[in-house]
């Protein structure tokens, strides 16, 4: 394998250094997903001072790549490790999964937190029955080999679903899971209410709303001002299409029984560019997307079915990755450019930390097709030393690692605005 150097300039740490002395004592608690299916991302080492910087508290992974999770050792950050689905049939033989534990969990423990191990993504809906039946053994395996460790009870074991799971979502009291996977989800939820561990979902009213423009309100996805819609049964009042799908899995884990299972967010997000056909995918909607979700986050209100649970989310993602394949949008979900530069505008108006003239307006409704706003306009003179290869990627199976993930960030602003 080629070894390649990432000359960083120092100047990249003095740049996000404003960031450090504004929010020193904000804790938003948002995670980000940290992909990393690209060949021009910056070493994880840097990337450290920008998730510190920017106050996310909790970082997901795909996998358990060494460089990232030594480079956060002793920073505080929470992960979650992903074992990718070509993992899930070796991981079935429990000496396998005690092998992987201990490599890729136990030796970076306790310095990097690693909190969580997602065991597979999105497998139930790959249709794959083969790879399905290999889930929850796979999770057990990886669970025993905790409880072996003496991890488990810091360590949980999950797995990351599509809320394409959900055969009916709409309204959000009619959530039921696909009544072909019941059989299957069934033991899985029982797992994870008796090992106390999270359930995973990851939902992307993106999809929705590319799939029918006409029929789906643009403000109602974006959680822009609208009227919002009502759930006839249950009477509650929805101005948001994320909390109706959340609303619609605890709907759904209600009817299994598994009422007071928790429910988090482990990706959502939104692409600032795509095809033709790839309607809303635009930087304005991105920031939207992203910057009222992040307000949200902050006000630590949560869902009209769960007002009293904090909501917990992953933002998706990090970085825009240029390898992985699919339409066009795949490729454009990152808040950032590898280069550290902001994808779209984050709306930071208000803050005048740089002395900047943002156009952002701080959020709800910010509009314009805002370059980068100045806070994070790269050092004139680093940009040549920004597009370095990482060599984390050669590693990664496309297929199973759909979506990577990082730290959150900038969008403290919004909360500050
Ligand atoms: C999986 O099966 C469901 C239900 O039969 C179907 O709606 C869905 O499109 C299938 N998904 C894939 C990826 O084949
Ligand atoms: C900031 O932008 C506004 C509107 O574009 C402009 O009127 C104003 O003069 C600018 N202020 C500074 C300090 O550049
Ligand atoms: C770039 O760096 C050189 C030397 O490191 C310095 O003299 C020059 O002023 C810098 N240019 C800018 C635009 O910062």
């Amino acid at each position: 394998m080629e070894h390649f150097h990432f000359h960083f300039s120092k100047n990249f740490t003095l740049f996000f250094l404003p960031f450090l002395l504004l929010f020193p004592s904000l804790s938003v608690s948002i995670g980000i997903n940290y992909g990393q299916i690209a060949n021009n991302l910056p070493s994880p080492d840097h990337v450290v001072p920008l998730v510190k910087a920017i106050g996310a508290s909790r970082v997901k992974l795909y996998d358990a790549d060494p460089k990232v999770l030594k480079a956060f050792a002793n920073t505080g950050v929470e992960f979650i490790v992903g074992l990718g689905n070509e993992y899930l049939s070796k991981m079935t033989d429990p000496t396998n999964a005690l092998n992987w534990v201990k490599t890729n969990v136990q030796q970076y423990l306790p310095a990097t937190k690693i909190t969580s191990i997602a065991v597979g993504n999105e497998v139930l809906t790959f249709n794959d029955t083969s790879l399905s039946g290999c889930l929850l053994p796979a999770m057990q395996s990886v669970h025993t080999a905790l409880v072996n460790l003496k991890l488990d009870s810091q360590v949980s074991v999950t797995t990351a679903h599509s809320v394409a799971i959900l055969q009916s979502s709409y309204p959000p009291s009619s959530g039921a899971f696909r009544s072909d996977l019941k059989t299957c989800i069934s033991p899985i939820l029982d797992f994870l209410s008796k090992t106390c561990s999270p359930f995973l979902i990851n939902a992307y009213p993106f999809f929705a709303y590319k799939a029918s423009p006409k029929q789906v309100s643009l403000d109602f996805v974006l959680f822009q001002p609208n009227s919002g819609i009502v759930d006839p049964v249950t009477s509650l009042h929805y101005d948001n299409m994320l909390f109706a799908q959340i609303d619609a899995v605890y709907a759904a884990l209600s009817k299994l029984g598994y009422k007071k299972l928790p429910v988090q967010i482990s990706e959502t997000g939104w692409p600032s560019k795509g095809d033709e056909d790839e309607i809303g995918a635009s930087p304005e909607n991105a920031k939207k997307y992203n910057g009222n979700l992040l307000k949200i986050v902050g006000q630590k209100k949560g869902t009209p079915a769960r007002p009293n649970v904090d909501l917990n989310i992953f933002v998706f993602a990090m970085f825009n990755e240029n390898l992985k394949p699919g339409p066009t949008s795949e490729r454009n979900y990152g808040l950032f450019k590898p280069d550290g530069t902001p994808a779209y505008g984050l709306g930071f108006s208000g803050i005048g930390v740089s002395g900047g003239n943002t156009t952002g307006n701080g959020g709800v409704g910010g509009g314009g097709n805002n370059g980068p706003s100045v806070y994070f306009s790269p050092p004139a003179n680093s940009s040549s030393g920004y597009l370095a290869i990482s060599s984390a990627t050669e590693r990664m199976s496309w297929s199973n690692w759909r979506r990577l993930s990082m730290g959150l960030m900038l969008m403290v602003g919004y909360l500050m605005a």
